[in-house]
């Protein structure tokens, strides 16, 4: 199945990183020398996404600057022959018109953000990804878009059972394989009431009549308009399968999420390997 567009809500407040993101998106914090959204953007592309939909709100402009021409750094970097430096500053742009944005013009939870981008979404199954968490690999939405046939499919991964409070849970038939059937969705369950410890990850392939059920602005769990709660209404009607992510993912809305996250990432990078590894062992 071709799925040719993804929506990537980022219009949060990212109170948890403040004062950082006083006037900074939370999207934008870098992870060694590249922001969140861009490990997103690079995803996506990655899997033949070819019409990238961003939800924000008001403040999140350095976002849309971010995929578009810089002309002042552009022309510097070319008078001054640095090409290599150039190519990093260009390599996000894409032909005119893959980008668009809409607004979310209050924060009424992830569902509300995807039902703002309707419009933009005609008779097609679209993906969703949450730059907040980032998958080693770059490639969850790719193997995710490769097992879709219809219907709704979430990543989902384990987590520790006191976790579940924090992430949609879901219970799956079969959970020893790497794609299941779902047949139960609950967001941000108590630790009592959790029917797993199987946590919904921040990568969705939707079909798109999940926007008659959001488009009802029911609201769920912190009095938000829940995706999840949307995507299990649909369970009976249409089939969920819950994809088991294989690669490491970090919850980079936590600090030590981001932190592991940059560690990580520069320890698989040859320019950084060598000297980051001496200077964590001295440290230790
Ligand atoms: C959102 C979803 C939740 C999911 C989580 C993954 O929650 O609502 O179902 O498990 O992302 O990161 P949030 O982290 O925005 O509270």
């Amino acid at each position: 199945m071709h799925v040719k567009k993804a929506i990537f809500p980022v219009g949060g407040l990212g109170t948890r990183f403040l004062p950082a993101t006083k006037s900074m998106p939370k999207e934008m914090l870098p992870i060694v020398d590249k922001p969140l959204i861009q490990y997103a953007v690079e995803e996506a592309a990655n899997a033949g996404i070819e019409q990238f939909i961003f939800v924000t709100s008001r403040g999140k402009s350095a976002i849309e600057n971010h995929f578009d021409h810089s002309f002042e750094l552009e022309n510097n970097l070319l008078a001054k022959g640095k090409r290599t430096t150039l190519a990093s500053a260009q390599e996000m742009l894409k032909i005119p018109g893959s980008y668009a944005y809409v607004r979310q013009q209050e924060p009424a939870g992830l569902g509300h953000a995807i039902w703002c981008a309707r419009h933009l979404i005609q008779n097609e199954p679209f993906a969703v990804i949450l730059a907040d968490d980032l998958i080693f690999g770059q490639s969850t939405i790719k193997k995710m878009i490769k097992n879709y046939t219809s219907g709704n499919m979430v990543a989902i991964m384990e987590v520790d059972k006191e976790k579940v409070s924090s992430y949609g849970i879901v219970k799956v038939d079969n959970s020893d394989k790497d794609l299941m059937q779902i047949n139960q969705m609950v967001e941000k369950p108590s630790i009592e009431n959790a029917p797993s410890n199987l946590a919904i990850v921040g990568r969705y392939i939707l079909d798109d009549k999940i926007f008659d059920v959001l488009e009802k602005q029911e609201r769920g769990a912190s009095h938000e308009i829940q995706l999840t709660d949307a995507i299990s209404s649909q369970i009976g009607k249409k089939p969920c399968f819950g994809y088991k992510i294989q690669d490491e993912r970090f919850d980079c809305g936590s600090k030590l999420g981001f932190l592991q996250a940059n560690v990580s990432y520069a320890l698989s990078r040859n320019d950084l390997n060598s000297d980051l590894t001496d200077w964590l062992k001295k440290i230790i």
